[in-house]
Formats: C-alpha cells, sequence, structure tokens
C-alpha cells in the first residue's frame, strides 16, 4: 500500500487553494481541511456575539463557548463547517465575515486555539489542509508543501465571478479592496504571518486552468507517496 502524507498549501487570498484542494483530495481518497473556514466560524461568533476582541479576557472567555467541527455533506460532497452545531459553511463566505476576519485569525489565543485543533486532524496523516501558515507552523514536517500564488488582477476576478453569484450587488471593487487589505494584515502580522515555507514548492497559476494546477500538483504528490 502507499504510504500516507500530509499536503499543505498556502498563499494569498483567492488564488485557488481550496479548489485545488478539493480536487486532490477526491483524487487521493484524501481528508481535506479548510482552515480559513475555522477562522471564518470564530469571526462569525465574535460577530454575532458582539465579543470586543481586543480585549483579550473577552477572546478567551467566547474561544471557550466555541465548538468546530468539519461534518461531511454527501449531497454538496465536501466537509462543511459547523459551529456549534450550526452549519455555516455558506455564512462565512459572507463579506460580512470576510472584511474581519484578517484580524480576528492575527489574535494569538484564537491562533493556538485553530491550530491545535489542526494538528490533531493530521495525526493519521492523509490529509489535505490549506490556509496561510499550514507548511510553516501547523505541519512544518509536511511531507509536500505547495505555495500558491497569482496575478491580483487574476485573483480579483476569479472571486468576483465566485461572490458576484451569490450576491449580483457586489462590486468588483469592494472584492479587490478586501483581498488587498487580508493579505496585507495576513502577511504583515505578527503571529503566524502569511510566507511561503524554505521547502515549499512555489506554483503561480496566473496563466494555468484550475485543471493544469490540480495536474500539476497531483504529479508532485504522487511522486512523494510512490517513493
Ligand atoms: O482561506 P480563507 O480566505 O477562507 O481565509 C480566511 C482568513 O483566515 C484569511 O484572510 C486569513 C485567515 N487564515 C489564517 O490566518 N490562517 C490560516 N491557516 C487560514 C486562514
Amino acid at each position: 500500500m502507499s504510504k500516507k502524507i500530509i499536503i499543505a498549501i498556502d498563499g494569498w487570498s483567492s488564488c485557488g487553494k481550496s479548489t485545488l484542494a478539493k480536487e486532490l483530495a477526491k483524487e487521493f481518497g484524501y481528508l481535506y481541511v479548510d482552515s480559513g473556514a475555522m477562522y471564518r466560524a470564530i469571526t462569525l461568533y465574535f460577530l454575532r456575539n458582539h465579543v470586543d476582541w481586543t480585549d483579550k479576557a473577552e477572546v478567551k472567555k467566547a474561544l471557550k463557548e466555541i465548538s468546530l467541527e468539519f461534518i461531511y455533506n454527501e449531497k454538496s460532497e465536501q466537509s462543511e463547517m459547523h459551529l456549534n452545531e450550526e452549519n455555516v459553511e455558506y455564512v462565512i463566505r459572507d463579506l460580512v465575515v470576510a472584511e474581519k476576519v484578517s484580524d480576528v485569525a492575527a489574535i494569538k489565543e484564537v491562533r493556538k486555539f485553530a491550530v491545535e485543533q489542526q494538528q490533531l486532524m493530521g495525526k493519521k496523516k492523509g490529509l489535505i489542509m490549506d490556509g496561510r501558515d499550514i507548511g510553516t507552523v501547523v505541519f512544518p514536517k509536511a511531507e509536500l508543501k505547495i505555495f500558491l500564488t497569482a496575478d491580483n488582477a487574476v485573483r480579483v476576478e476569479r472571486r468576483f465571478k465566485e461572490l458576484f453569484e451569490k450576491n449580483p450587488n457586489i462590486t468588483i471593487e469592494e472584492i479587490k479592496a478586501n483581498l488587498e487589505m487580508r493579505d496585507y494584515i495576513d502577511s504583515n502580522r505578527e503571529e503566524s504571518p502569511l510566507r511561503k515555507a524554505d521547502d515549499a514548492i512555489l506554483v503561480d497559476n496566473t496563466n494555468m486552468t484550475a485543471k493544469e494546477t490540480i495536474q500539476k500538483v497531483a504529479k508532485l504528490a504522487k511522486q512523494i507517496i510512490t517513493a
């Protein structure tokens, strides 16, 4: 039997990390974990419960009230994020959450809370996780690390297409501003900033289709799994 590995996919917002990770998980029969969904669900909880996240004590208290779980949905054929037993997979994609998530994800206590759970998910390997610090902090020993990137304009266009289907009132300017702000905060924060791990493979998919990106990374994974 071929060995099981951990594949860590990091990179900028909207460069296709989750599409890549989902398809690879299907191809290899691996578990896919969208770590960003965890930060989004925590943000949703903070917003709904008016948690002042600049107050450390309030954050610690709130985190004790939060239970996060990924539950597989046969209809959508994907694991969906549940916050305190409520399916929040769709509501966490809202721009209201996206506007605050980078601030919440920069908090030390929040990161500790999420990273501990992420590391437990990797105990048995056979896992693909995407995020910002997976190859650097969560799984620094992952057998395959990918750092995905694409030109800004291409990323804005991709996210616009995705969100416009759900909300036709959304503008390209709003999306652009949100992506730029998140990239800035995610890569400049003190705690686990977004950066390429030294041993990560850089994949720039500006001029690649989703299929080409998947094929390229699947080939790299197969080389490691069958070595
Ligand atoms: O992947 P995403 O866009 O759904 O992530 C939402 C936010 O969560 C992103 O702006 C930064 C943060 N994040 C993080 O700090 N670390 C991760 N491993 C994943 C996401």
